[in-house]
């Protein structure tokens, strides 16, 4: 029976005694089986004595193990399956006592992959050629190619990719653009290269028929054919927002910042994918207002991608780092306000979120115990938002903005192409201002890590934009349906779309509405008809929450058209909540559940306690 990792609780490999630095793949995607196989090649450096090479993988077929410098096969074995952290691919070294190694293994995955999603023509918006994308994170990586599934350890990559001569391939890597892509009977092979190590998880890829804009002097859009305008006017502000994290943050090393918009089934608002982030068609609004998402994304390009969480334990590393710079760009873009209006939200959303879960709930701890728990069940806001208020109290006692800054980029220059926990940070930031000692002593580090339920400490957040929020809800709340209606049509002409999900939200807080009251709504500010997904979501519970029968036809079209975890579990949540619905919730989850990519069925099925 193969052990899990000392250092990372969801995977077999140790990096620290065999390290693998790069990976070469040579891929063959096959649409009619729905499955890529091919060859990885590993260049992997002995660190210690230690006589095998233990790697990653989940339900991956072998073909063969062969030392490359010798040219011989290598023996191997596959340790037992664990339903969600895969099995253990050990490979005997050879005693020659060689430091370095070059081994490549035939394989294919399975066509259940859990990294791969797989769509028919008839699923894309052309109608006409199939679709693949994956999503590694958390620990996905291992259904694709076996590897060194930890965030761990760093590999840089290479990839060919052959692929049906009409479609086009992806990678999270740059793009061979000297040499155009090859043609032959067999398909069309693209060439990446990802110079700066990653990862496992930031290994991705997307193919399809795909065409791109340009839409800045290193970015391009990429989508089907049918998004790329809107998508080019949605997500035009690019290149300002790299500048902007820039100034912050340091150097973009990354080269290109592409962004592809995938099919309304990818089950992440965004995806930090290097030089190709992965975006929801659901931030498509029209009008800018999702475009936060890709400012986050773009954070990630420092935290998480150059400086990494050395498990999922410390995913308040990535994640709540990425929260907290990514409001700071949105405050130097949009004004501060908009930074304060912003973690209003979060903390909004956190609080929901630690309701929901129990204040005692151990994954509500800002460094969660991973051990035998599937990231995928631990993902929550609260490294998000818990680790957002842990950096915005850090840089209100260290004196402000002008301190932490310099802080921050310091920090993201020590710990570049590394990856780390939590302590390392904390280690560094003592020294670094080692000068405030006494109020950095104010930190219960211990309250803050491993104590479940809210944040200790609350920011005075500026209210500015969340006041008008704040004022229309409660003026809804207050309004007695019998006595004379003070609410006029245009109530929410002056409200930014963001601040109308505000309101929304913060109404979804509160008692449920008298279904009077939302027919009004209704009527005076036609909600139905709104498309940002972000109000459509937050209208479409409301209306669930008071058991409205007018909402539900929309609302179950809303979880089936598109597959963003963030919109479709909370609604299938509240549909199990009403008992009335909860067959026809279920039914309809059943229904779809095979055009909903691995993760997001998983989470659901769990949700509708379909599942343990
Ligand atoms: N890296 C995450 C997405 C993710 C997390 C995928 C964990 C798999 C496992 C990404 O950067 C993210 O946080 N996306 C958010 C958007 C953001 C604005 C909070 C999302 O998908 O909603
Ligand atoms: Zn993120």
């Amino acid at each position: 029976m193969s052990r899990l990792s000392p250092n990372d609780p969801n995977s077999y490999s140790r990096p620290e005694e065999v390290k693998v630095i790069a990976v070469h793949l040579k891929w063959n995607v096959d649409f009619s089986r729905k499955i890529i196989s091919g060859f990885v090649t590993l260049t992997a450096e002995q660190l210690t004595d230690a006589s095998q090479l233990i790697l990653d993988t989940r339900d991956i077929k072998i073909h063969s193990v062969k030392d490359e410098e010798t040219g011989q096969l290598l023996q191997h074995s596959m340790g037992d399956a664990h339903p969600n952290f895969g099995s253990a691919l050990t490979i005997a070294l050879s005693p020659s006592g060689r430091k370095q190694y070059k081994i490549t293994i035939e394989y294919e995955v399975s066509a259940s992959c859990t990294a791969l999603q797989w769509l028919s023509p008839s699923q894309t918006a052309g109608k006409k050629h199939p679709y693949l994308f994956s999503q590694c994170q958390a620990i996905h990586c291992r259904s694709l190619l076996p590897c060194q599934d930890t965030p761990a350890a760093k590999i840089t990559y290479t990839a060919e990719v052959t692929v049906d001569n009409d479609l086009v391939a992806l990678m999270s890597a740059l793009r061979d653009e000297e040499h155009p892509p090859l043609r032959s009977d067999k398909g069309v092979t693209y060439k990446f290269r990802q110079p700066v190590p990653i990862p496992a998880y930031l290994i991705a890829i997307a193919v399809g028929a795909l065409e791109s804009r340009k839409i800045g002097p290193r970015s391009h859009v990429w989508s089907e054919k049918d998004f790329v305008e809107k998508a080019a006017y949605e997500f035009a502000e690019t290149e300002q927002m790299l500048a902007t994290a820039e100034s912050l943050c340091g150097e973009y090393v990354w080269g290109q910042y592409d962004l592809l918009i995938l099919p309304p089934s990818f089950p992440y608002g965004g995806m930090e994918n290097p030089c190709l982030t992965f975006v929801t068609p659901t931030l498509l609004a029209g009008d800018k207002s999702l475009a936060d998402v890709v400012v986050h994304e773009i954070t990630h390009s420092w935290t998480g991608n150059l400086v990494t969480n050395a498990n999922w334990e410390h995913f308040w590393l990535n994640e709540g780092f990425t929260k907290f710079i990514e409001r700071k760009i949105v405050g130097e873009l949009q004004g501060i306000t908009a930074r304060s209006f912003s973690a209003i939200g979060g903390w909004n959303g956190l609080a929901e979120c630690i309701q929901a879960r129990g204040e005692k709930d151990p994954l509500t701890c800002l460094i969660p115990d991973l051990t035998g728990v599937d990231p995928d069940d631990a993902f929550s806001t609260v490294p998000y938002e818990k680790g957002h208020t842990f950096l915005w109290y850090l840089e209100s006692l260290v004196g402000g903005p002008g301190e932490f800054e310099p802080f921050l980029r310091a920090y993201l220059d020590k710990f570049k192409f590394k990856s780390i926990t939590s302590d390392t940070f904390k280690d560094f930031l003592l020294e670094y201002f080692a000068d405030k000692k006494t109020v950095l002593e104010k930190v219960d580090w211990n309250l803050w890590w491993h104590t479940p339920g809210m944040p200790p400490h609350k920011p005075e957040f500026d209210e500015t934009l969340a006041a008008t929020c704040t004022d229309l809800r409660q003026r809804w709340v207050n309004w007695d349906p019998s006595k004379e209606c003070s609410f006029v049509k245009n109530d929410l002409d002056d409200m930014s779309s963001n601040q109308i999900s505000q309101w929304l939200a913060q109404l979804l807080e509160c008692e449920p509405l008298s279904i009077t009251k939302l027919e009004k709504m209704e009527e005076l500010y036609g909600m139905s008809s709104r498309n940002n997904a972000e109000i459509k979501f937050r209208w479409l519970r409301l209306g669930l929450k008071s058991h409205w029968p007018d909402c539900v036809d929309e609302a179950l079209k809303f979880i089936t058209e598109q597959g963003r975890m963030k919109f479709v579990r909370p609604i299938y949540r509240d549909f199990y909540a009403w008992e009335e619905m909860r067959s026809r919730a279920i039914a309809t989850f059943k229904a779809n559940k095979d055009s909903m990519m691995h993760v997001a069925a998983y989470v659901v099925a769990k949700d509708l306690h379909l599942s343990e």
